[in-house]
């Protein structure tokens, strides 16, 4: 949550710092802001709402200048207005702070700070924070890198943190505790950023700072250094991402892009990793751990949102396929539970972003413990990817619309792969991993298929749209895509919509059906098919609406529902990667329909890095 980009070198930092903004909206777009110095004079321009009208504010002045930083922001403490956008500065306006995390202890910090003559103008937290730096440099008389450093020490909480200062324009100080941070090599000028996103058109080398860690950045070269001054090392890393790969591409939305890119993103995944002649897997990341994973008594996997959906899939492969048990935790449950946690357990930790705050800090509650702590990320480098022991990329390429698709059905065919290899190494026969692996093989032809009904969903949204609710129900296999279908809809269309398994639905939430409630079930082909269309004809006795995904070759299903989408078969273990597609264009289609933003949906961010 909230974007910091920072600029220094030969050029104009202005359009490099708006071009980054832009880029990481996606992580916070309440308001935005940016700082430079020009001619020993700093100056702010921040505005409520999107990078679209900083940009537009900052075009009309014209301005140049060598050095500066910029915020876009996901509000936690103060609402999202102009005042509190960042950048945040002393009353000298001599300091700029820019800010992604929380200072949990502001308010102490800013008692201490009033009694000494301060004074506070917004409701943030960032603006103790400034402030507090001002007061080391004004009292102790301290280098601005010394007096962060100092400041820091004070502060418990989360930060990814760049700051500048009038009196040292050669530099911006950045930190790190929790959020992430990148910095970006060029030559004669170096960047900073909150991924690595905002820095690919200017550069591919780059240093992730770690928690703890700080640097002083000048144009020509940086300093690292601890939080307790020691001075380290850092190395330098070689970023794969092409700028063309984080652009729309012709479509109108990230959204819609990434969902059509999902047979291609799903060949990413799978690249290199079957070997399908002897029903074996390769995950180089797990290299030297197979054996570990294989033997372990207890699988535990943890992660959010549709991530944790991803999870659940997982429990039914693993368990079926692996016979150890699996327990599937939301992070930030995990975290503050005391789940019991042994040495031969191994936790995989799943996330598109790598960055996701309940889950870096249950990756790390785990690995304290002495678990096996594996990561299955997107993003390569990320926080999570870096804590991990072991693990995964799963290579969808960048997601940026926030409402995650490709990541999803990307982490599906990861877990399936995991599942094949643990699965070979304890009692699947070499002919049933022939049929897995070559099952997964030809996924992306039939994703491509069910892409070719776009039309089709797209009348099918048209006649829901007005919809208040919605109830998408599965079972199996597809019980986590029932979730994953209904949490699309509700996180940009603003529809209410819930996910059951569909058996559950008699326990309570068929009370809600009536001529008005659509409820769209997940029927494919599996040993769960004529439970779920005994639950379809409860709906329809009730007079409830019924959208189903079933199979290619179901005719039985035709008359029973009012709409049908037919997908191709698969085997039961893999449907989920095909059924949650028509999910993913249905809540698209009918968001759009809605005149909403399905990018950037209200309250939310694809990066959640607080708690
Ligand atoms: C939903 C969505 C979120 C994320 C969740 C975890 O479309 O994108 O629910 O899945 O915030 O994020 P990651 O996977 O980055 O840890």
């Amino acid at each position: 949550m909230c974007g910091i980009v920072g600029y220094i070198g030969n050029d104009n930092s202005i359009p490099i710092l708006l071009e980054g903004l832009k880029r990481l909206e996606y992580r916070g777009y309440d308001s935005a802001g940016i700082s430079y110095i020009k001619d020993g004079i700093g100056e702010v321009i921040k505005r409520q709402g999107k990078v679209s009208a900083l940009t537009e504010a900052v075009e009309r002045e014209n301005i140049s200048a060598p050095i500066g930083i910029g915020h876009t922001r996901w509000a936690t403490h103060g609402v999202p207005n102009e005042i509190n956008a960042h950048p945040h500065y002393n009353r000298e306006k001599s300091l700029f702070l820019i800010h992604n995390g929380i200072i949990e202890n502001y308010l102490s910090i800013k008692a201490g700070l009033v009694k000494e003559g301060y004074e506070f103008f917004t409701d943030t937290d960032t603006e103790v924070l400034v402030n507090l730096i001002d007061r080391y440099i004004k009292k102790k008389n301290l280098s601005l890198f010394q007096a962060v450093r100092y400041a820091l020490n004070e502060v418990e909480g989360t930060y990814g943190i760049a700051v500048l200062s009038i009196a040292e324009p050669d530099k911006i100080v950045v930190a790190k505790n929790g959020s992430p941070l990148v910095i970006g090599i060029g030559d004669q000028e170096n960047f900073i950023a909150s991924d690595v996103n905002a820095l690919v058109s200017h550069t591919k080398q780059v240093v992730y700072l770690e928690d703890n860690e700080m640097a002083v950045i000048y144009k020509d070269r940086f300093v690292a250094k601890t939080i307790s001054d020691e001075r380290i090392e850092k190395e330098i890393h070689e970023i794969t991402v092409d700028a063309d790969e984080i652009t729309k591409g012709g479509f109108p939305h990230f959204m819609l892009k990434e969902i059509m890119e999902q047979p291609e993103s799903v060949r990413n995944s799978m690249r290199g990793r079957l070997i399908l002649d002897e029903g074996l897997i390769k995950l180089g990341g797990l290299l030297g751990y197979e054996q570990r994973i294989a033997n372990s008594n207890r699988i535990i996997i943890s992660a959010c949102g549709t991530s944790w959906h991803a999870a659940l899939v997982a429990e039914y492969m693993i368990e079926e396929f692996c016979g150890i048990p699996v327990e599937v935790e939301y992070a930030s449950e995990f975290r503050y539970r005391h789940p019991v946690i042994r040495k031969d357990d191994t936790i995989i930790f799943i996330s598109q972003s790598g960055e996701t705050l309940d889950t870096l800090a249950a990756l790390k509650e785990a690995k304290r413990r002495g678990a096996l702590v594996m990561g299955v990320c997107n993003v390569v480098g990320s926080s999570i990817a870096r804590a991990s022991e072991t693990g995964v990329y799963i290579h969808a390429g960048p997601e940026i619309g926030v409402a995650s698709t490709k990541a999803f059905t990307s982490q599906l065919i990861v877990m399936a792969l995991i599942t094949v290899l643990i699965a070979r190494n304890r009692q699947m026969s070499q002919i049933e991993g022939v049929e897995l692996t070559k099952a997964i093989s030809e996924l992306p032809e039939k994703i491509q298929e069910i892409l070719e009904l776009n039309d089709q969903i797209e009348k099918i949204a048209e006649v829901y749209k007005n919809a208040s609710n919605f109830l998408y129900l599965g079972r199996g296999y597809n019980f986590p895509v029932a979730l994953e279908g209904a949490l699309k809809l509700k996180e940009i269309s603003y529809i209410h919509a819930e996910g059951y398994p569909a058996a559950e639905m008699k326990h309570g939430p068929i009370a809600l059906i009536d001529d008005n409630m659509p409820a769209v079930f997940v029927a494919p082909n599996d040993p769960t098919y004529e439970k779920i269309i005994s639950n379809i004809m409860e709906v329809k006795a009730r007079n409830g609406k019924v959208i189903a995904i079933a199979c290619n070759g179901d005719s039985k299903i035709d008359d029973m529902v009012d709409h049908v989408i037919k997908i191709p078969t698969t085997h039961r273990m893999l449907t989920p990667i095909l059924t949650v597609i028509p999910l993913q264009l249905l809540a698209y289609h009918i968001a759009v329909k809605k005149g909403l933003n399905v990018d950037q949906p209200r309250n939310l961010a694809k990066s959640v890095t607080v708690e």
